[in-house]
Order: C-alpha cells, then sequence, then structure tokens
C-alpha cells in the first residue's frame, strides 16, 4: 500500500479535493454570467472542420433515479416535432457553412423513435462527409427495436447497462422497463453482433455494492465480449440532484476499494485509456474517441451544450420552446457563457492525470507554461498525496493518481450537473417572431 499511501492519508487528500471541487464549480461554471444570445449574433466559420457536432434527443423510456442528464418521458408526437425541428437545426447549420468530423448523438435515448432517428443520420450523411457517428441507447431497444436497420449508419453505440444486479436496477428504477440484468445481458449481446464499436456503461458507488459485486458485474460485462466498457463511479452533483441520487450511494471511502476491483476486473482482456474507461485488447485495435476530450464541440438540439476556444454556448432546456424557435427560423442556442482559462487548463490537466503522463515539453508548447508555472498548487497537492512520480522532466500517475483522475472526472461530471441545473432555470430568451419566418 506503501505506493499508493495509506487508505487514511489517500481518503483524507480526495475528501479535501471533493471540497474544492465543489468551490471550483461554484465559482467556474456559475451561469450569473451568462449572456443571452443576440439573434444577430454569427459565429464565424473555421476553416476546418469542427470535431464533433453534438445532437441530443431528451426523451426516454423511463426516468432513472440517478440521472441528471437533460430528458423528459417519452411522448410520441412531441417527440416527433421534436426530430422535424432538430433536422431543420442541423440544415440550417450545414448551409452556414459549418463542417464537422464527427457526429455523436447523446441523450436521453437517442433510439426512442427509430426511424426518426435513422432519417435525421441518412440526411446529415446527404449533407456533409462525417467520419463516425455514434449513439446512446438503452438495453430495451436490442430487444423491442430493429438494430439492423442502424447498420452502416451507425459505427459506435453505446449502451447504458449500469449494473446486472436486480436490487440496483429495481432501486434505480431501471427494472421495470429494461428487465432483469440476465434479460438485459441477452438483449445487449444482439447489439455486439450488428454494431461495429460496442460500448456498455457500467456503474459503480451504490450503496449496497461491494468490491466483490463490482467485480461480478464486470465479469459478467466481460463475458459479452464488447469493443468498450465505461466504469462511471456514481455522481450525485452538488445542486438539487443531489437529494435524490445521494439516497442511492454508498460512502465515499468505498470508492477507493471499488475503485482497485474494476482495475482488477478488467485488466487481462481491456486496456485502461482513462480511470473511466476501458478497450478491449483482443481483436482489431478500437479507435477511442470521446466529447469530452476537449476539442470544439457545436450543439444542436434541446439542452445541448457547445464549446469554442474560451466560449461556452446553451440551447433552450424548454422542448416547446426550443421547437418555437426553430420553427421560427432562429437558432437553437439562446445563451452563451465565456470560460475562464483556468478551468479549460483544469480539463486538461484531468485527461492527462487520466491518461497516466503529464509530459511538461507537450504541455508547454501547448500552453506556453511549464506544469508548476500553469497549476503550482495543484502540483504541490498532487505530489503530496502521492499520484505522481517524477520521471526525468515528466510525471507519471500512480494508481493514487488515477483514483484521483477518476475523482476529478467525477468533479468534471458534477459540474456538467451544475450547469444543466442553472440552465434549466434561466429565463426564456424570448424571441421576436413577428418578423420571422
Ligand atoms: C445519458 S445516459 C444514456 C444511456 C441510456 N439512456 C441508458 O440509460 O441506457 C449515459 C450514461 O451516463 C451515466 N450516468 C447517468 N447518470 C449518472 C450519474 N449520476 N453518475 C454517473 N454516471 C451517470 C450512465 O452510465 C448512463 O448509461
Ligand atoms: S440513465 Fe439513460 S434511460 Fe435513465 S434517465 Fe438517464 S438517459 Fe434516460
Amino acid at each position: 500500500m506503501k505506493k499508493f499511501l495509506s487508505t487514511s492519508r489517500l481518503n483524507l487528500a480526495t475528501n479535501s479535493l471533493d471540497w474544492v471541487m465543489g468551490q471550483t464549480i461554484r465559482q467556474s461554471l456559475s451561469l450569473k454570467d451568462a449572456v443571452a444570445l443576440d439573434e444577430l449574433e454569427q459565429l464565424s466559420v473555421p476553416e476546418k472542420p469542427i470535431e464533433t457536432l453534438y445532437i441530443h434527443i431528451p426523451f426516454c423510456h423511463t426516468l432513472c433515479r440517478f440521472c441528471s442528464f437533460h430528458k423528459i418521458k417519452f411522448n410520441e408526437g412531441v417527440a416527433k416535432e421534436y426530430f422535424k425541428a432538430l433536422r431543420q437545426e442541423i440544415r440550417q447549420v450545414i448551409a452556414q457553412g459549418f463542417r464537422f468530423n464527427r457526429v455523436y448523438i447523446g441523450g436521453g435515448t437517442t433510439t426512442i423513435l427509430e426511424d426518426e432517428l435513422i432519417k435525421t443520420i441518412e440526411m446529415i450523411k446527404s449533407l456533409t462527409s462525417i467520419r463516425e457517428v455514434s449513439c446512446e441507447s438503452d438495453p430495451i431497444y436490442f430487444k423491442e427495436g430493429n438494430p439492423h436497420l442502424l447498420k452502416g449508419l451507425v459505427d459506435r453505440m453505446s449502451i447504458g447497462i449500469q449494473s446486472f444486479d436486480d436490487r440496483i436496477l429495481k432501486a434505480s428504477g431501471r427494472f421495470e422497463k429494461f428487465g432483469s440484468g440476465l434479460q438485459q445481458a441477452e438483449y445487449v449481446s444482439h447489439a455486439i453482433d450488428i454494431i461495429p464499436t460496442v460500448n456498455l456503461d457500467m456503474m459503480y458507488g451504490f450503496k449496497i455494492q461491494t468490491p466483490e459485486t463490482v467485480a461480478s458485474d464486470l465479469a459478467q460485462t466481460i463475458r459479452l465480449n464488447p469493443d468498450q466498457i465505461t466504469t462511471y463511479p456514481l455522481t450525485i452533483g452538488i445542486g438539487k440532484n443531489r437529494k435524490k441520487a445521494g439516497g442511492l450511494a454508498g460512502r465515499p471511502e468505498d470508492l477507493w476499494p471499488q475503485f482497485l476491483a474494476v482495475k482488477e476486473a478488467m485488466k487481462e482482456r481491456y486496456i485502461m485509456e482513462f480511470p473511466w474507461t476501458f478497450s478491449r485488447n483482443f481483436g482489431q485495435p478500437v479507435e477511442n474517441k470521446y466529447v469530452l476530450d476537449g476539442e470544439d464541440c457545436f450543439g444542436v438540439g434541446s439542452g445541448a451544450f457547445g464549446r469554442f476556444g474560451e466560449q461556452f454556448r446553451i440551447s433552450s432546456f424548454d422542448i416547446p420552446d426550443y421547437i418555437n424557435r426553430i420553427n421560427t427560423g432562429h437558432s437553437g442556442t439562446c445563451y452563451t457563457k465565456p470560460l475562464q482559462n483556468k478551468s479549460l487548463s483544469q480539463h486538461h490537466l484531468m485527461m492527462m492525470m487520466g491518461h497516466g503522463l503529464l509530459d511538461n515539453q507537450q504541455f508547454k508548447a501547448h500552453t506556453g507554461k511549464s506544469l508548476w508555472q500553469a497549476f503550482p498548487l495543484e502540483m504541490s497537492y498532487l505530489i503530496s498525496a502521492g499520484a505522481l512520480n517524477k520521471q526525468g522532466n515528466n510525471y507519471t500517475t500512480t494508481v493514487a493518481g488515477q483514483f484521483i483522475a477518476l475523482k476529478m472526472f467525477s468533479g468534471f461530471l458534477a459540474g456538467m450537473d451544475y450547469l444543466r441545473e442553472q440552465a434549466r432555470d434561466l429565463p426564456l430568451n424570448k424571441i421576436d417572431t413577428s418578423a420571422s419566418a
């Protein structure tokens, strides 16, 4: 244990990190300085394609107790109108000259209206060339839907399982709609046969989980041979969602032994890309690109976020308002917020820590500063917490460092929850529809 410090010292280090992250989130991700977007404001079209077009589908069959993503309970009429508006927004964006390398369709449940999803992807592919389409879905789609229709349209599918333990499925409100753990394993095995790259989302940090049950959940996941496995630490946020999700969560100190159980369960057949994502080490190599890797992202659809350099962009969280904005020829984005350089650098630090190497030269080439110049407090904290090993000019992350990166990732998820909570409360950015199409 010497290598990762004593458990109590690590707990102390991570508890103080939780506190600091809570403060940082409140300061840097407050929407008090969000600016209602002037309809006349036009983003200049970059010469190079933007890395990701993010499309949000805010509908689900069931609303899970732990989840604070932007979604409402599925209503077919509203969802159909929504998809129509969404395609209109995408056409507008492409007509303005924007181009993208990849499309990430997230939710919610993107396959909730399969024919509408197909129409949307086909439309994008007919208007512009893209390298890859990624979607998020739930397990029941692979029983009730027609996933073979997505062949040639969807390159990567990310499916939420969370746990095969029926007690967790019941406590979080998933059992009734998606079935037992055994049934879900059977449904998603069809996806693995059809879609080129399949990721399964698993979660840990629930009250009734132990290192042993986490290991058995992952053994069951690995038996399905997915290309990727994401292991999310249950995040309860810092705002209103904390009460709802908090009832499901275990003690903070139980996360460390569960993280070690995750690493142990995965080590034989999966490579850890980040302490929360794993790719199989058998077969063809898996291309690994994530929305949060820090590259620019254009968001469309209700509740989508986008980021260009230091500007954060927020689309209307009110679904009827979003549809109305698009149907009257306006942009779906209605607020922007300046992002501090410091927040962007902290994100960069989290990704470097997660990746396992803090390369001083590369960092300096990117930011003009050395690691110690950019993060004097953070570096002192990481060294004293036993998170880093010095190797020449660079640092590698220890197992304790990987765990701290995981806690930072959980802080990032909490920050996104906090943004969504505030965005829902922003006054509607009223548009003048009198002069519109
Ligand atoms: C937006 S959901 C979409 C997946 C799909 N709707 C489903 O549930 O099957 C993406 C993933 O976020 C993760 N997630 C949701 N709420 C979370 C929370 N509070 N903490 C950590 N991960 C969470 C879950 O693993 C989920 O599969
Ligand atoms: S976890 Fe998935 S199915 Fe559950 S509410 Fe969130 S987005 Fe919907």
